[in-house]
């Protein structure tokens, strides 16, 4: 025993002191920021065999801490149970405290010359404390000291705890199926995060991926689809499958929230038995993305009972407290048509079909109570007043996910509920950073400013969302990271941000990911192009700017890809004829983010003035009036802020060129996204007038692209005319007017959407 003693005391040496040492140890830069930090003068430096010593609480995960630091940073730690032990032997040491202040979560660390003393009250806090420490020892800039056995640390104290108990990211396995070691793998890199919920989307429209046995044909058919082209997509996790990612979740201090979405989102469901459709069927597993019609019916019995079924088994399978039953995007339509549903509504006297969705609502949260599970729903679970007292006095318990904006989280808690935070605005990370940069996510604040500060405690938390239409799993990475950062850490610090300071660590962290293998995306657009008319000179002058730090520019107006040799852009390009202008950003010497690109043309309504019969969408002004006749080409994607557009009316515009002008070709430019609603329109034709009262049609064209055509289309039209002079030309693009019977949401109100009318 002695002679142990002695070699542990010989290792713990090992640990030495050298503040005194230069090189300095690198001021960390840890994301999410701990809640307190202060760094001192001075290092740590981690010699060969360094030594830890854990009390029972933390042992098990001291012992995977000392697997992993062996396996990925190359440090061989030892490991000893500290009972007996003095506190004052060099090393890591972790001890439990009694310390209530720091919650079920929170930690303290203390680097000193000789030791690292971590404490918490539980598991969970003494994991966050690993995770910070495993920042702290990650591999470059001390990558090439650590092979010498000279790791340094600075000397510091942390005291982390953090704001929110709820810190998630819903991952949709629906749309795209994703492997079983890739759910692990994200459970991982949560975890490093310090995130503490996968909510786990599991059955949507286009698969349903939970193996049921009660119900096989939910996997057998409902998991595979047939995509346009034929193929057969698909795929599911058994409950052996559930049951493995469940207990690594669990070891990573991350509890699942199983998603099984319903009455909406079920098409999946009904292919597979269509009995629990309001109409006969057959359906088929969807391959297209949006809302369907086709839903539970809610009216029927049986319905519950497959519900009661399902939920059985599934809750059986996952130990966390939470159940998500989706309940967003339900339409109406086959409630209203269906006998059975009018019946329902009329026995318990609802006032209509969102209080039957309440209804529903209602018994699905009794199942779930029953199981002890409490019920989480999108926010339209609010609607038909689901959070009303009853009549018996009783009221839902259910906590709301507010997704469409942040009034759905007041109303849920102002009315005593919880609610969890992932609106649109901020943390939807399906959407391209263009739309939610990296510094957007970052100035989320998930307490709402309208919420009086004695309901915030019902705020528990947010999340990030990965819906997977356009995202299969090879893809996942690019679109979380480095998004996923800035969520940490709002949802960990809850308080003070400094953009700046949140940047460099950002950039520090880059590192790590690229260490862990991650594929992270960009933090914003590589480019934005501001481009000004100047009327008088007839001359575009366009800037481009960085969307982050650390970017330089390369161009070309000739339509090629720009390469490291091309034009380096420093001030602004000046345009005074028609040109593609193509920008690529580089960052660290590499192309960074893809090519920015706009056309310009300089054709001769170019900065004329205009007139609308009927005035564009609010929602897709573009730059306004005249951005029909600026020259400038939208994108293929149409929120580009360059595509003018009109809901479910024909788009009329009338040019004054200002005086007289020779016309001989007219053209414009359409874009079509079928599933957005946005088509085509159904004919397009152009008038010339010399004094804006008599008219003469000389061109009449139509896209000649069908409909049917999937993606996105945009299509530039142009006709020859015999040279003809005129002061005034009118284009006309006649709507469809609506959504054709073959498409999911028949009968809806269809977009145009133009870039350009172009007069030459
Ligand atoms: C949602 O985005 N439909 C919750």
């Amino acid at each position: 025993m002695l002679k142990h003693f002695l070699s542990l005391i010989f290792i713990a040496t090992l640990l030495s002191a050298c503040s005194d040492q230069a090189p300095k140890a690198p001021t960390p830069q840890l994301v999410p920021k701990p809640t307190e930090m202060t760094v001192k003068e001075g290092s740590f430096t981690l010699n060969e065999h360094p030594h830890i010593y854990a009390d029972p609480v933390a042992y098990d995960l001291a012992t995977s801490f000392k697997e992993e630091a062996a396996a990925h940073l190359g440090i061989e730690f030892r490991l000893e149970k500290s009972e007996g032990l003095s506190s004052k032997l060099n090393g890591i040491h972790f001890r439990t405290s009694s310390d209530s202040t720091l919650g079920d979560e929170g930690y303290q660390m203390a680097i000193s010359t000789n030791k690292i003393r971590i404490s918490a009250t539980h598991t969970a806090g003494f994991f966050y404390a690993l995770q910070t420490l495993k920042q702290l020892l990650a591999p470059d800039p001390t990558a090439s000291a650590l092979s010498k056995g000279q790791l340094m640390l600075p000397l510091l104290e942390i005291r982390d705890v953090p704001a929110f108990q709820w810190r998630g990211m819903l991952l949709d396995c629906g749309r795209h199926f994703m492997e079983k070691e890739f759910v692990k793998r994200y459970i991982r890199l949560l975890a490093y995060h310090k995130m503490n919920r996968l909510h786990w989307h599991l059955t949507e429209d286009q698969g349903w991926r939970i193996e049921v046995k009660k119900y096989p044909k939910l996997t057998e058919i409902g998991a595979w689809r047939t995509e346009a082209d034929g193929s057969r997509y698909g795929g599911f996790y058994t409950q052996e499958d559930i049951r493995e990612i469940v207990a690594y979740a669990e070891a990573h201090h991350v509890t699942i929230v199983p998603e099984i979405d319903m009455p909406g989102h079920t098409k999946a469901v009904l292919a597979a038995y269509p009995e629990f459709a309001c109409t006969e069927g057959p359906f088929e597993v969807a391959n297209q993305w949006g809302v369907h019609k086709d839903v539970l019916c809610v009216g029927k019995e049986e319905v519950y009972e497959f519900v009661e079924n399902v939920l059985e088994e599934v809750t059986g399978l996952f130990p966390g407290p939470y159940f998500h039953i989706g309940g967003d995007e339900a339409p109406k339509d086959r409630w209203k048509a269906s006998a059975i549903c009018q019946e329902r509504i009329q026995k318990l006297g609802l006032k209509d079909e969102f209080e039957l969705q309440a209804y529903f609502i209602q018994r699905v949260e009794q199942m779930l109570n029953a199981r002890g599970k409490r019920l989480i729903g999108w926010d339209e679970i609010l609607e038909g007043g689901l959070l009303d007292e009853k009549p018996d006095g009783s009221r839902s318990n259910a906590t709301i996910q507010a997704w469409r904006n942040m009034d759905w989280a007041v109303e849920a808690a102002e009315k005593g509920n919880d609610a969890i935070v992932s609106p649109t605005s901020h943390c939807y990370l399906d959407y391209s950073v263009e739309t939610t940069p990296l510094r957007q996510v970052y100035a989320f604040n998930p307490i709402p400013e309208s919420l009086p500060a004695e309901a915030a405690h019902h705020i528990l938390g947010g999340e990030v969302n990965v819906w997977t239409e356009r995202i299969p799993q090879q893809r996942v990475d690019t679109m979380v990271f480095p998004r996923l950062l800035a969520i940490s850490e709002v949802l960990w610090t809850g308080g003070e941000k400094d953009y700046e300071d949140f940047s460099k660590r950002v950039d520090r962290h880059y590192e790590r990911l690229e260490a862990m293998g991650v594929n992270y995306g960009p933090e914003d657009r590589p480019a934005y192009l501001t481009a000004r008319f100047d009327a008088a000179k007839r001359q575009y002058k366009v800037a481009v700017e960085a969307g982050m730090r650390g970017l330089s520019h390369r161009y070309t107006l000739d339509g090629s890809a720009p390469t490291a040799s091309s034009m380096a852009y420093s001030d602004s390009i000046v345009l005074d004829k028609s040109a593609t202008l193509k920008v690529q950003a580089f960052r660290k010497g590499k192309a960074y983010g893809e090519v920015t690109h706009q056309a310009f043309s300089f054709h001769k309504a170019l900065g004329k003035s205009q007139q609308f019969t009927q005035k564009y969408s609010a929602k897709y002004p573009a730059s306004g009036d005249g951005a029909l006749v600026d020259g400038r080409f939208g994108s293929t994607k149409y929120r580009d802020g360059l595509w003018q557009a009109w809901e479910g009316e024909d788009m009329e515009i009338v040019i004054d060129l200002g005086e007289n002008t020779a016309i001989s070709k007219l053209g414009a430019g359409f874009l079509q996204e079928t599933s957005s609603w946005i088509l085509m329109p159904a004919s397009v034709t152009f008038s010339l007038s010399t004094d804006n009262q008599n008219w003469q049609e000389v061109a009449s064209l139509t896209t000649g692209v069908s409909p049917k055509e999937s993606g996105t289309v945009v299509k530039r039209i142009s006709q020859e005319i015999s040279p003809t002079d005129a002061r005034y030309v009118k284009a006309l693009a006649k709507t469809v007017g609506q959504l054709p019977a073959w498409h999911m949401s028949a009968g809806g109100k269809v977009w145009i959407f133009v870039d350009e009318i172009i007069v030459e």
